[in-house]
């Protein structure tokens, strides 16, 4: 397909950071549609870069940045304006106790570099355990942490980043179990680990569902598991739920159903519903101790009041318009519609995932499970013609998986219209 001449244009002086940029001009975006400049509607299936959790221009949002307006944008690191002060109460307040303090900054590569450095700092050790497949950011920190594809061509990560398979139960990491996880590979990873360790262990961090490996779900016994061996070692657990807070997994914030409460939380994308806030959450304990050894980490943007009053509007969304509940009823409705299509292709291997962070992952076939990553971008593609926007994990060897994570407040004709057209587009590509 001919480029269209804006993005010839817009190719000219941008930098590209992911491959090739999207084939659409998009000019307004609006609840659960994003609408481009030649007049078409697209559903939003992955809302934004799974930030605007609750729709695109949420009412309260714009309210509450023009009340920021009003108020003041930035001040000098130091300083503090009564959102940060509310929004810092407010979040703890949802929190149990030993997550009782909370710093703000703008992405989540930055929530994890913070909870990094503390955690370094309060263990005097610096080896970080991460997940195979995880993504943390880009930032040198949580890049170390991340073993999607972005670590070759960059030079040497950081020293002490060590790794263990993710619990990826549809293609067991350690070819031992299928379907169900018996947590053999975290007894495993944590024991190759153990032998690979200088003796300065600081943290582990861990998404409690896996986003850019393809949906990978946590159980509740393997989470418990991990932070015992974490406990027994030394290791901080750091918690990222840059993706999973916020209603998105049909709880306010995922540990809950999870029954193990994190060491450090990280918070980001959902926090700001599509502006750039984020927060890293520790106990008193780990805070005084790090305060006591002069932790700094100032950066231009930290404790902005801007993205601190969305920060409050959006606690607001979240508690007042029931997203956590939304999210489940919908996710199950979504869930099973995805399901009926399973039935009516076998390309489709496996649907998983709960609320609405939902992964299907498409094959060749669903004896062989041999990834179809060219079908999956087929499909893909053909959604995006026909007006839906899906989100698909391009990795080579994690098979091509879709991530489909609308807002949480889509409604039931919405999800429909998305089925719809995934199931034309399904038929089209194999045709
Ligand atoms: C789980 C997770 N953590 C951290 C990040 C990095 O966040 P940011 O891109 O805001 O730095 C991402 C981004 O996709 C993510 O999915």
């Amino acid at each position: 397909m001919d480029k269209p001449n804006w993005l010839k244009e817009a190719e000219e002086t941008l930098i590209r950071y992911c491959g090739e940029f999207s084939p659409i001009l998009v000019e307004k975006a609006q609840g659960s549609f994003i609408y481009t400049r030649d007049g078409k509607r697209i559903l939003d299936f992955t809302s934004g870069q799974m930030c605007s959790v609750f729709g695109h221009n949420h009412q309260k949002i714009i309210e509450a940045m023009k009340m920021a307006t009003e108020e003041s944008i930035h001040l000098l690191s130091t300083m503090l304006s009564p959102a940060v002060i509310e929004l810092s109460k407010q979040l703890v307040d949802m929190l149990p106790e030993g997550l009782d303090k909370a710093i703000f900054v703008n992405t989540g590569s930055e929530s994890n570099e913070v909870a990094i450095r503390m955690a370094k700092l309060a263990s005097e050790g610096f080896e970080i355990v991460g997940f195979l497949g995880s993504w943390h950011g880009m930032t040198a920190g949580s890049q170390s942490s991340t073993y999607s594809q972005t670590r070759k061509g960059y030079g040497p990560v950081i020293p002490g980043n060590l790794s263990i398979p993710a619990p990826y139960a549809y293609r067991c990491p350690i070819k031992h179990c299928q379907n169900k996880c018996d947590n053999s590979c975290l007894e495993m990873g944590m024991g190759m680990v153990d032998q690979q360790s200088v003796g300065a262990y600081a943290a582990c961090i861990i998404e409690p569902v896996l986003s850019a490996a393809g949906i990978v779900e946590l159980s509740p016994e393997y989470l418990k598991r991990l932070k015992e061996l974490c406990d027994e070692r030394g290791l901080y657990l750091i918690l990222d739920e840059a993706q999973t807070a916020f209603g998105r997994l049909g709880v306010n914030f995922g540990f809950e159903s999870l029954e193990t409460q994190p060491d450090f939380l990280t918070l980001s994308k959902t926090l700001g519903g599509g502006l750039p806030l984020a927060a890293t959450v520790t106990n008193k304990e780990i805070e005084e101790d790090c305060f006591s050894k002069g932790f700094i980490n100032i950066t231009s943007h930290i404790s902005d009041p801007l993205p601190a009053r969305v920060g409050l509007a959006m606690i607001d969304i979240l508690l007042n318009e029931k997203m956590a509940e939304n999210a489940e009823t919908q996710g199950n409705y979504l869930k099973k519609q995805l399901l009926q299509l399973q039935q009516e292709y076998e390309c489709i291997g496996d649907v998983r995932g709960r609320g609405l962070l939902l992964g299907v992952e498409i094959v060749r076939d669903r004896e062989s499970r041999e990834p179809d990553i060219e079908l999956g971008h087929r499909i893909s593609d053909t959604c995006l013609e026909m007006g839906l926007s899906m989100n698909i994990v391009r990795v080579k060897g994690m098979g091509g998986v879709f991530r489909i994570a609308p807002p949480l407040s889509i409604s039931r004709e919405e999800i429909d219209m998305g089925i719809e057209i995934l199931r034309k587009a399904i038929g089209k590509s194999l045709a």
